[in-house]
């Protein structure tokens, strides 16, 4: 039977739904990336590593809310923070303590953020990120890395996917008209043409330290205090956008790791402890151009922050219970995620390797990818060379649904280990990565 028949038959219950779903959401889904072909997998419940699907399977899952579940599901101090907030009510649309609680924490953890705001999603923190740097700056264009995601506004949708010459899709107009242009990660001398090319016009050079859904791939040292000087040089704004990478290695931002102090900071994910969130925050003279009350420019301030349920009460609650959980066990939480990181890269990589069907695995401490090779070569430090050197649709598709096969959910052929993922699931899924290892070479011609 082949990966997708067998699949087709394990997963009846959700291929129902999703004929279903067809009809009401394009694509059958309100996230493109939750789709794949035959039809995603429906849960039901969810609890620590795993999650019951519809049709009763049991799964470790390594996608965990989109990488937003550090704790893991259903996390016990999270549960009890938002269920003492419903008591109280749980939506005021006033100020209220816990949103200062946690901004608190925020910036003691990050100290590069002088002043923050909160909005619902990652997609809002990175696009009133950038229109303060435009402000700022007077300025109008915007940079960022070809095969960097951060989220689908209209200024920040272009070169995520290859060809990244060409608009993200229609809807959206020529990169050239919107005033953004893209660099090449990693690569000084190629990017430093592209910023000396619109030297004069860049309000905001944008870069996640890590790249996320662009492959789990660290920047060079050099490469962020390259952007960090080109910024000061051209009198440009540094975004880092931390959605993913904040909180995730360390109890704070990826930046002081790198000893790169960016201008503003992009948060998300797991600082919500799995509620809608987003945080853009940084330099205090960038943040108060949004104060409406700015004593000393009677001018309109800079219009950022609409978002009817920004700061609401869950999701600060929620933030929170994490925050504090991380910052109680950080000393030996990280570590022993990083421990489980390792053993993943590792294992999958010897186990693929054994069954004569080369991959190598991106990724640092709890998050790793992995890439079907197409060759020997297995060096990868950018998107093109993941669209180069890896069979990446394979990762996305047959590796997905025949992981899936064995009981392990996963995203771009990796995702996070929670601190809920423990010795038995490593050694659970690494079993199911060879076993998915062996259906793919059996089946594929690659
Ligand atoms: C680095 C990065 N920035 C921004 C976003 C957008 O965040 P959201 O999906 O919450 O809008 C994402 C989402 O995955 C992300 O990974």
């Amino acid at each position: 039977m082949s990966i997708e028949e067998k699949y087709k038959e394990l997963t009846l219950g959700s291929r129902t739904l999703y004929g279903h779903a067809k009809h009401l959401f394009p694509g059958g889904i309100c996230h493109n990336i939750r789709a794949f072909h035959p039809h995603p997998v429906f849960p039901r419940h969810s609890e620590g590593p795993r999650f019951t699907d519809v049709d009763g399977r049991d799964i470790i899952d390594l996608w965990m809310g989109h990488y937003s579940l550090i704790f893991g599901h259903a996390f016990g101090a999270v549960k009890r923070a938002v269920n003492n907030v419903l008591d109280s009510g749980w939506h005021w649309g006033m100020p209220h303590e816990l949103e200062l609680r946690l901004a608190d924490e925020i910036m003691l953890a990050a100290p590069v953020i002088k002043k923050l705001r909160f909005c619902c999603t990652g997609t809002e923190a990175t696009m009133y990120a950038v229109r303060l740097a435009r402000a700022f700056t007077g300025k109008g264009w915007v940079l960022k890395v070809a095969g960097g995601w951060h989220g689908a506004s209209t200024d920040l949708s272009f070169a995520v996917r290859p060809p990244y010459e060409e608009p993200e899709g229609p809807g959206l107009l020529e990169p050239d008209m919107q005033g953004v242009a893209h660099l090449t990660f990693n690569n000084i001398g190629e990017s430093k043409r592209v910023i000396n090319l619109h030297q004069d016009h860049i309000a905001a050079i944008i870069v996640e330290p890590m790249l996320g859904s662009g492959g789990f791939i660290p920047a060079t040292k050099e490469y962020l205090e390259f952007l960090r000087k080109a910024c000061d040089d051209i009198g440009a704004v540094l975004i880092f956008d931390e959605i993913i990478t904040g909180f995730r290695f360390r109890y704070g931002i990826l930046a002081d790791e790198y000893e790169v102090s960016p201008d503003l900071v992009t948060l998300g994910k797991i600082v919500g402890g799995g509620f809608p969130i987003g945080v853009y925050g940084g330099r205090e003279d960038i943040m108060e151009l949004a104060n409406p009350f700015q004593p000393e420019s009677p001018g309109r301030p800079v219009l950022v922050g609409g978002g009817t349920f920004s700061a609401n009460p869950a999701t600060m609650a929620a933030g929170l219970a994490t925050m504090d959980s991380l910052r109680k066990q950080q000393s030996s939480l990280y570590n022993l995620l990083a421990t489980r990181g390792d053993a993943m890269r590792k294992g999958i990589e010897e186990r693929f390797k054994a069954i004569g069907l080369p991959a190598a695995c991106t990724g640092m401490g709890s998050l790793f990818m992995t890439h079907i090779l197409k060759g020997d070569d297995d060096l990868i430090t950018s998107p093109g060379d993941i669209a180069e050197k890896t069979h990446s649709r394979v990762a996305d598709r047959e590796l997905k649904i025949s992981l899936l096969n064995h009981g392990v959910y996963t995203m771009h052929g990796g995702g996070a280990i929670s601190a809920t993922h423990g010795e038995k699931e490593v050694s659970t899924m690494l079993d199911a990565y060879e076993a998915a290892a062996q259906d793919l070479k059996n089946e594929l011609q690659i």
